[in-house]
């Protein structure tokens, strides 16, 4: 990271393939744009697509279960019950900000978490008071994986995020606080979760999980189990070409 390119260009020619693989795909030798190409189309790559709400973007998503999902009476009565807006307001309010297919959304507001007596948000880069304590909408996929939450990374489970979001909301500047955490006289309101909600919205984390995505070995640490670059090489029929 932050490394100097020519340096990088150097150890990259000193490695045993590297200067192989950049023949292979760009037909030339290491060059800093290729490096950013590669590096560019490898994070492209990296998509979440798998979960199991992704049917609920479907009107009828019943029609789109396989046959497993149909005999998953959990999942097909959990797919009734919120197609049919029954899970309640609260789930109505996250979708406001989580509710796009990343489970976030593009913009940027504030649940009341960030403590704008030291932290600014947004407004560190705007200087816009409507700013003061904005963050960007964090995606919600494979969101069980990825502990510790928030900006700072201060709440260790999931259930202390939904407990922040049931008690622990603050007045981050009232103006600013989202209309989802506001009665229509401006005041804070708590979303409070009761047992069920909280059951609810596990079992969706639950489903916002892309267990595919997770386990492919082309994003894993290919570092492991007595990794050896010819070994790496030949299965990608590269050595051959040396
Ligand atoms: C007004 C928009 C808004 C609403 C409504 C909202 N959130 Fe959030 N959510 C955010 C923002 C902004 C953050 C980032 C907060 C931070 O990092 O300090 C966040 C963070 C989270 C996180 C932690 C994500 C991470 O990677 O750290 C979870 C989990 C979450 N929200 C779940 C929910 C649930 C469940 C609800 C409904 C009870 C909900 N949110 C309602 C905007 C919202």
């Amino acid at each position: 990271m932050n490394q100097n390119m020519n340096e990088l260009i150097q150890e990259l020619n000193n490695h045993p393939y590297y200067s192989l693989y950049f023949k292979t795909m760009y037909n030339d030798s290491i060059k800093i744009i290729y490096i950013e190409n590669a590096i560019s189309q490898f994070l492209k790559s990296i998509v979440s697509f798998n979960t199991k709400m992704e049917v609920f973007q479907f009107e009828n998503p019943l029609e789109y279960l396989n046959e497993n999902e149909k005999k998953n009476k959990v999942f097909v009565q959990f797919i009734t019950e919120h197609k049919k807006g029954k899970m309640g307001k609260i789930v109505n309010i996250c979708g406001n900000c989580h509710g796009d297919l990343t489970y976030g959304n593009k913009k940027f507001s504030t649940n009341g978490f960030v403590d704008t007596s030291t932290e600014k948000g947004l407004y560190g880069v705007t200087l816009k008071d409507e700013d003061i304590g904005l963050l960007k909408v964090p995606t919600l996929r494979n969101i069980k994986q990825t502990a510790p939450y928030m900006h700072n990374g201060s709440l260790k489970t999931l259930e202390e995020v939904l407990r922040h979001y049931s008690t622990h909301i603050r007045k981050v500047p009232t103006k600013n606080l989202s209309s989802e955490f506001k009665d229509a006289k401006g005041n804070l309101i708590l979303p409070k979760l009761n047992k069920k909600d909280i059951a609810h919205l596990m079992q969706m984390f639950d489903y916002m999980t892309d267990s595919i995505y997770l386990n492919n070995e082309d994003y894993s640490n290919p570092f492991e189990n007595n990794f050896s670059w010819d070994n790496y090489s030949s299965k990608y029929y590269l050595s051959n070409q040396k």
